[in-house]
């Protein structure tokens, strides 16, 4: 079995999914077996991934409550370098319930992957801001988690709480998911601000559990447009540099050795 590895953080814009597609475009390019697993009903990386998501699929959501198999869902995507369980944006009230009314609401996603898991090297799942039950069924499923933050000091208020929800979910749901680290993200290499609060980040959390910083980069905004991960449309870029970083810190940090 591979690493199943959860990228969360309530506050939307910090960089979620774009660290999901971009370090499984590289670890895939490196020869992993990826697979991303899309929780959020915005469904913007099945989209970015080549997912028609105007279009009838089936989604995450159907294998959630049961209406297919994980298997069902799987979508290729045309570059290859991973499978993709997208989301769907008419995510509604009535899936919601159906998912709450069943039996253990919240390890739905842990047995979903049960067989897929063995298939794929690294399971990477991007979440949504809201739906907790969704981001608790990632946590549930997970050996590790990462959350990206921007850096500003209002971001990073609130990261205590997210290590602390860490240790909640050991405590009730899965004793197994840790926390691999923070993801310091639109890192301004002008900006001394961006300096300060990543150097604050380190001494409250320790060097080791924060990865190499992303900077800001206008190729990692423009990507998405063009459905393929940053190593693909521009491989020369300072994002592509710092995603090669990232998927090194997610190798390290998954592999057993502490
Ligand atoms: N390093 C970066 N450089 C430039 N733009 C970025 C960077 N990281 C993310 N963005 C942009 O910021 C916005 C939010 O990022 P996104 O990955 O969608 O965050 P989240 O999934 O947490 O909501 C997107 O428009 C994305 O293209
Ligand atoms: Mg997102």
């Amino acid at each position: 079995m591979g690493s199943i590895v959860t990228f969360a953080n309530k506050k939307g814009g910090s960089g979620k999914t774009s660290s999901v597609v971009n370090s499984a475009g590289v670890l895939g390019a490196r020869g992993y077996k990826v697979l991303l697993i899309d929780l959020d009903p915005q469904a913007h990386l099945s989209f970015w991934s080549g997912v028609n998501t105007y279009d009838t699929y089936l989604s995450i959501y159907d294998a959630l409550v049961g209406k297919c198999s994980g298997e069902d869902a799987l979508f290729k995507t045309e570059h290859g370098l991973y499978d993709v369980i997208p989301a769907a944006t008419n995510f509604s009230m009535g899936l919601l319930r159906e998912l709450l009314d069943g039996e253990c609401p919240e390890g739905r996603l842990a047995k979903v992957l049960i067989n897929l898991k063995n298939e794929y090297d690294y399971v990477l799942i991007d979440t949504p801001p809201t739906v907790a039950v969704l981001t608790l069924n990632a946590l549930v499923a997970s050996t590790h988690v990462l959350i990206p933050i921007l850096l500003n000091f209002l971001a990073i208020e609130g990261l205590a709480q997210l290590t602390q929800s860490i240790y909640k979910i050991n405590a009730g749901f899965n004793p197994d998911v840790r926390m691999a680290g923070i993801i310091p993200n639109q890192y301004n290499i002008r900006s001394n601000h961006s300096k300060r609060v990543m150097k604050e980040i380190q001494e409250n959390f320790g060097e080791d559990m924060v990865s190499p910083r992303i900077r800001n980069d206008i190729k990692v905004a423009e990507a998405p447009e063009y459905r393929v991960p940053i190593n693909l449309f521009a491989p020369k870029s300072r994002g592509c540099m710092d995603f090669n970083l990232l998927a090194d810190f997610i190798i390290e940090k998954t592999s057993g050795v502490k």
